[in-house]
């Protein structure tokens, strides 16, 4: 009798709040967006989203943004007329995250960002939205750190024997906070573990290993590859694209002698056969697994109304928004764990 009464007053509650009533997981269409296909690291976060809807039994669509704000745009408004009954986006400009979640905010459907952070306001201005991705600073002081230890443990890094590390920096799109973060962290992490810097270079490569190789090639020419004395570079795409550039030159290839350290972000299958053949010096995991994970039983959660906690998707939320999936750095000693 008493269950029954709890049972009618949580359905009267539900009714009063205007809440959806709990659907099942099945009956869960998830309209969701990626910037663009041809992304390393995403399309390890689109393969992550697509095994956790098969975990669930939900419906998942994922579209390719094509790098166009104005064809995501076009996506979005498509997933509404169709019935979505919550969204994922991976903005293709972070800026366009206002826009985006008035849409969805107009219709009280969930939308959960992925990878691309939203500006705080943006974040406030809504109580069905969730940001799912990682702190940018961490992943660029774990690099930062991969280039110090090395320093450490080998002294004659230092070619010259200024005192200092001439450096090379590549980095990823303007404006994405994974490309200004990790830059300046990284740079900090060094000096942290007591190093000088000079800079030799300093660019964006826009994720993009081919656009990597051709400003690596061109740092070598100005400032001549026996100078550069270390690389970062903001993911892996353009760590390997740096390592092209120096292979051209006969440097990274087994010889010790003609060996530059070169670190990137995400620990991506490449990346990881990179390091067993030596060329790649160390990464830092971005989490694509868990990220899509977490963002596929978000969605779901969301959209059968339950209420986002650590009880409900398996993740800690972060002010009642934020999913933090950490960092974890990758070196010679461990990234055989990492290799699948
Ligand atoms: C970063 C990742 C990059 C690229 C970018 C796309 O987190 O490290 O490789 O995928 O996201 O927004
Ligand atoms: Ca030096």
């Amino acid at each position: 009798m008493k269950k029954r009464v709890f049972a009618a007053a949580v359905v009267v509650a539900l009714v009063l709040s205007g809440a959806a009533l709990a659907v099942d997981a099945e009956d869960v269409l998830v309209g969701s967006c990626i910037y663009k296909f041809d992304d390393t690291f995403m399309t390890g976060v689109r393969n992550a989203m697509n095994a956790e809807k098969d975990k669930l039994g939900c419906e998942l669509e994922i579209v390719d943004s094509q790098n166009r704000q104005p064809l995501q745009n076009d996506q979005v408004d498509a997933y509404i007329s169709k019935g979505a009954n919550v969204l994922i986006v991976n903005p293709v400009d972070r800026t366009a995250a206002l826009p985006i979640m008035e849409k969805a905010k107009a219709e009280g459907l969930p939308i959960v960002f992925i990878n691309r952070e939203p500006d705080p306001e943006v974040m406030k201005a809504y109580d069905k939205i969730w940001y799912d991705g990682a702190k940018a600073e961490e992943s660029g002081t774990q690099s930062g750190e991969l280039i110090a230890d090395y320093f450490k443990a080998n002294p004659g890094a230092d070619k010259n024997k200024d005192g200092k590390i001439q450096y090379i920096m590549l980095r990823g799109e303007q404006g994405h906070q994974d490309a200004v973060l990790r830059t300046e962290y990284s740079i900090k992490a060094i000096k942290a573990a007591g190093f000088e810097l000079e800079e030799l270079g300093n660019d964006t490569a826009n994720w993009d290993k081919v656009q990597a190789t051709d400003k690596m090639k061109g740092f070598i020419s100005a400032a001549g590859v026996e100078n550069i004395e270390a690389v970062l570079a903001n993911n892996d795409d353009m760590a390997l694209g740096a390592i092209e550039a120096l292979k051209a030159e006969g440097y990274n290839t087994g010889d010790p002698a003609k060996f530059i350290p070169v670190v990137g972000v995400d620990a991506t299958a490449p990346a990881l056969e990179a390091m067993k053949d030596g060329s790649l010096l160390g990464t830092v995991l971005n989490d694509a697994e868990n990220q899509g994970r977490a963002a596929v039983r978000v969605a779901v959660a969301a959209a059968q109304g339950k209420p986002i906690t650590r009880e409900t998707v398996g993740y800690e939320i972060t002010d009642g928004k934020y999913i933090w999936v950490p960092y974890q750095k990758v070196t010679k000693e461990n990234y055989q764990q990492f290799m699948k």
